[in-house]
């Protein structure tokens, strides 16, 4: 049994709880209002990877697929249910090859490059500033751009930036105007480098930190437009890139990003994205538990050169990496997502919301097509994953007051590998509903879970799950609704306090009314 936070009030008789169920405890702290939850917590990804951008997102303006301005219209709508907050672009590794201006003027012109990081395809460059803006107007969000340290210029970079944001009468904001866009963007997210210590230039911390200060100098906020500066993080449990980095640059940045992928058992065992058992199901949600202590260590290191917390942790890469589905160029990153996926989804998301007082966004990899994906398409078709449910039935935390849970739940445990069988999250939205996310990580049986709610007294309570009769459940173009949100009744509420009864292998989110 494990204990977290202290002060488990009592909850004899709330619930009746049989000798042979496990049953956990939850007391919802609605008298402890938290940090607000970061929207941006909610961030996604798009690279020029495989058929994320190409094929997933932009099909031309000719195509027959419906689009507006060539960008597809199917997964624009998906993607505004999300309400995404912000969307990182145009790498990953591709940003370090990136040279923005190939990207703007007629397409027909566009210069042509090898995506060498991505099975070698020839980039035509159709895709560039002005469609990657367009797309995320389309889509409601804020952009997230990452300029390139790795083969690029300080100049470049610096023009890319008044290119995007400058309203001068200067060359570069005329060039944007002849290509069509009057008034310049606003662009908040800016990161310098992505992954400097591997693709992004393979440099050492003190290296990388030099340089950010050298390109942030240039990096002007021009009037109307103030950069929030991210600076390339560690990956995963590299503690001595954060100390460095912080300690040469930590007073000049606003962010530092941070990757960490759940990899079955090393790179070079990662596994089916769905043909695994009981054992790949306890190994992948273990390692995607870590990301808690990962999170906590790099804040602990920041907090040395940042006690105020003003520098936000960009969790800016994250989310499930299996082997390439059979039959797909390995090199476009293709994977099936199951409900296992769903539920490293939740869990994740419940542990960057108990960080609010750090993350300051994350952004899961990536949104379509790629790696654990919102969507998956094929020609006109288009599927929606289990992760993307997840999105959209947590997308209620989104700016919301965090409430703090004192939880104490059982294990589930297999062999020697024990995770905690209940993660729950909670917060309170500008009109007063609380929302009560639970996970239920054991396969095999429901959970009981009983909650008491101090300093709240709801009066109502509706609910939606999300489970599968099997773990490796998903949804296919031939099948899309296997895994899907149904209304969930299986709680009582009474007196103030919820009894739930969370099914196997299952993510539940509630909605208590006042
Ligand atoms: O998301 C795929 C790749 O993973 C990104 O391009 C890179 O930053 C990371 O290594």
């Amino acid at each position: 049994m494990k204990l977290f936070r202290l002060a488990i009030l009592p909850l004899a008789g709330l619930v009746s709880l049989s000798a042979q169920t496990p049953a956990a405890t939850l007391t919802l702290h609605a008298d402890q209002p938290g940090p607000v939850i970061n929207k941006n917590i909610y961030g996604q990804f798009s690279e020029h990877l495989g058929h994320c951008i190409y094929g997933g997102i932009w099909v031309g303006e000719d195509s027959p697929i419906p689009n507006v301005r060539g960008i597809r219209s199917d997964v624009v709508a998906a993607l505004r249910q999300l309400q995404v907050p912000v969307l990182r672009w145009p790498g990953g590794c591709f940003a370090d090859e990136y040279h923005w201006k190939n990207g703007i003027g007629p397409r027909k012109d566009r210069p042509k490059m090898i995506n060498t990081n991505w099975g070698g395809v020839v980039e035509d460059n159709s895709f560039g500033t002005h469609e990657f803006m367009d797309l995320c107007e389309q889509v409601g969000c804020e952009p997230y751009i990452t300029g390139n340290v790795g083969s690029g210029t300080v100049r470049e970079m610096m023009e890319w930036v008044e290119y995007m944001t400058s309203n001068a009468d200067s060359p570069l904001a005329n060039e944007r105007r002849r290509n069509g866009r009057a008034e310049p963007w606003h662009v908040k997210y800016f990161a310098i480098g992505n992954e400097a210590w591997g693709c992004g230039g393979d440099m050492p911390p003190e290296f990388y930190a030099d340089n950010f200060r050298r390109y942030n100098v240039y990096l002007k906020n021009y009037p109307g437009n103030e950069l929030y500066r991210i600076a390339c993080g560690p990956d995963a449990a590299s503690y001595g890139w954060t100390d460095k980095v912080m300690a040469i640059a930590g007073a000049r940045m606003n962010g530092l990003s941070l990757h960490y992928y759940t990899v079955k058992n090393g790179w070079n065992d990662k596994g089916s994205a769905t043909e695994f058992g009981e054992p790949e199901w306890m190994a992948i949600l273990g390692q995607t538990l870590r990301i808690d202590e990962i999170i906590t260590n790099h804040s602990v290191i920041m907090d040395k050169y940042d006690p105020a917390k003003k520098v936000g942790l960009m969790v800016d890469e994250w989310g499930t990496w299996y082997d390439p589905t059979p039959g797909t160029n390995p090199g476009f990153l293709v994977q099936q997502n199951t409900l296992r996926d769903a539920v490293v989804a939740a869990l994740n998301l419940h542990i960057f919301q108990r960080h609010a007082d750090r993350v300051a966004m994350a952004n899961i990899a990536q949104m379509v097509n790629v790696l654990q994906a919102m969507i998956m398409t094929d020609g006109p078709r288009m599927v929606l994953t289990p992760t993307y449910h997840v999105f959209e039935m947590y997308k209620a935390h989104q700016g919301a007051t965090y409430l703090p849970i004192d939880l104490s739940t059982p294990d589930y445990s297999r062999g020697d590998a024990h995770i905690p069988v209940v993660s729950a999250s909670a917060s309170r939205d500008r009109n007063g509903l609380i929302h009560l996310s639970l996970v239920n990580t054991d396969p095999n049986r429901p959970i009981r879970v009983a909650c008491a709610i101090a300093g709240a007294a709801p009066k109502s309570a509706s609910g939606r799950v999300l489970t599968a009769p099997t773990m490796q459940a998903h949804n296919s173009f031939e099948s899309p609704d296997e895994v899907k949100p149904v209304p969930f009744t299986d709680f009582v509420l009474s007196g103030g306090s919820l009894a739930v009864t969370l099914p196997s292998k299952s993510v539940a989110m509630l909605e208590l009314a006042p």
